[in-house]
């Protein structure tokens, strides 16, 4: 089998482990394509959570076996995410609500070390999620700049270094945009904010759930994650470097916290969804035996020396971004045969620098008519902004900041793709009447 059937192969059984994916809608199969939002579960996530209320549901802070297990179960959860996206071990992942609430944490934390006059930087492209936490952080009077984006929607790194030059103390920047699929040179945007002397807030939300990731390669101080949309429960993630902790003034008030809560891991957890994620890895690690079976190899790769677990869950992911490629040129070349299509973004000719997420708008056709006459043909994709809320004001400014995504992961099929671009085409033909 060669590379590109044995991806194909892997992929399509993938689809296999997530009991939501068969559904149908007025009568038409489902094609789930909302996946930048949040994605399906697969059974092992399932079966955790169940596992998780018959065997370990307690508190913390007893002596009970229930609660020692349950403890137990938030150490190993939190290790698995450090193998995924390559921190040190488990003391640099604390679990909490969602991404958007570390991005407080973090603008919480560092402003307490900042002073009225200290500059931060901000970017055009980033989902509100990690833009409003820093222009809070104005009130104090700190200058929060906004690093431009170009036509395509790309970070303009003559502007950046533009910035950098005003010796900011925090950059905070997507790893990969949620409108455009768009991947960030995020290594060389955490070099040169550390040759200005600035800390690195990484959102790594849309990367995680496309690609293998790597905080360490990349140097980044701080990152936040949605483990809803890497196939597990509503809740996210915080990665910190903790050899950089101690150049925080303000993070020493309250360290007594770090022991067992971890610092940002303070009051009760989702114990139940920190199971689930448990499941989620299991997921990957079985999507990893299931490649690797199919003849994929990692060899050649840098995780072929990173240890067995890391292997595992980052290896699944790089096969899934390998075989996201082939949707992505699928997908392209089936756009470009739409008349008036405005696609946001990176163009069939670097398909390689961008994730399977497709924002577009059809020139004559009302976007929001045509998400309601996909949604009735069984498309359950997303019309609006996403909260990437200035950049698609930049880019899509002449359809009112809006656009229809489309936003596939790595259980999406060219099948699918294909249908989709049959029920465009009808719904085309209908509201152009
Ligand atoms: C790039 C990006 N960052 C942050 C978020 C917010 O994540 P959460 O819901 O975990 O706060 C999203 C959600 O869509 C996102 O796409």
């Amino acid at each position: 089998m060669n590379s590109h059937t044995a991806l194909q192969e892997t992929f399509i059984h993938a689809r296999s482990y997530f009991p939501s994916l068969g559904s149908t809608y007025g009568g038409h199969p489902v094609l789930f394509f909302d996946n930048s939002a949040g994605a399906q579960v697969s059974k092992f996530v399932i079966d955790r959570v169940t596992d998780y209320y018959i065997h370990r549901n307690a508190q913390k802070g007893t002596i009970f076996k229930r609660t020692a297990d349950m403890q137990q179960v938030i150490v190993d959860a939190r290790q698995l995410a450090a193998d995924l996206i390559g921190a040190a071990d488990h003391r640099e992942i604390a679990f909490g609500q969602n991404a958007t609430n570390f991005f407080h944490l973090f603008a919480h934390h560092l402003g307490r070390d900042l002073a009225a006059g200290d500059h931060i930087i901000i970017t055009e492209a980033d989902h509100h999620a990690n833009v409003n936490p820093w222009l809070e952080l104005a009130e104090q009077g700190i200058h929060v700049h906004t690093w431009q984006v170009d036509d395509e929607g790309n970070l303009d790194m003559a502007h950046y270094r533009e910035l950098l030059a005003l010796k900011p103390k925090v950059v905070a920047a997507g790893w990969a945009s949620n409108a455009t699929g768009t991947i960030h040179p995020m290594k060389e945007i955490a070099s040169l904010a550390h040759a200005a002397g600035a800390f690195v807030v990484a959102d790594g939300v849309q990367a995680a759930s496309h690609m293998a990731i790597d905080v360490k390669e990349a140097d980044v101080d701080f990152a936040a994650f949605s483990t809803y949309k890497i196939f597990g429960p509503h809740m996210g993630f915080g990665y910190f470097n903790r050899d950089r902790l101690d150049r925080l003034d303000g993070w020493k008030i309250g360290r007594e916290l770090i022991e067992d809560a971890y610092f940002f891991e303070v009051g009760s957890q989702n114990h139940e969804g920190i199971e689930g994620f448990i499941g989620s890895m299991e997921y990957l690690a079985q999507v990893y035996r299931d490649a690797e079976q199919n003849g994929l190899s990692l060899a050649g790769t840098t995780l072929s020396t990173a240890r067995p677990k890391r292997q595992e869950l980052a290896g699944a992911m790089h096969f899934a971004h390998l075989y996201e490629q082939q949707l992505t040129r699928h997908f392209l070349d089936r756009l470009a045969e739409i008349e008036g299509v405005v696609l946001y973004g990176k163009g069939a000719a670097s398909a390689e620098e961008r994730l399977p997420v497709f924002s577009f708008n059809i020139e004559g056709i009302d976007t929001d008519a045509l998400g309601h006459a996909l949604n009735k043909a069984g498309v359950e994709a997303r019309t609006g902004n996403y909260l990437a809320i200035r950049l698609m004001d930049r880019l899509a400014g002449d359809f009112g900041g809006g656009a229809l995504r489309i936003s596939l992961v790595h259980y999406n099929t060219i099948e699918e793709i294909d249908k989709f671009f049959g029920i465009v085409k009808d719904c085309l033909h209908k509201l152009s009447r």
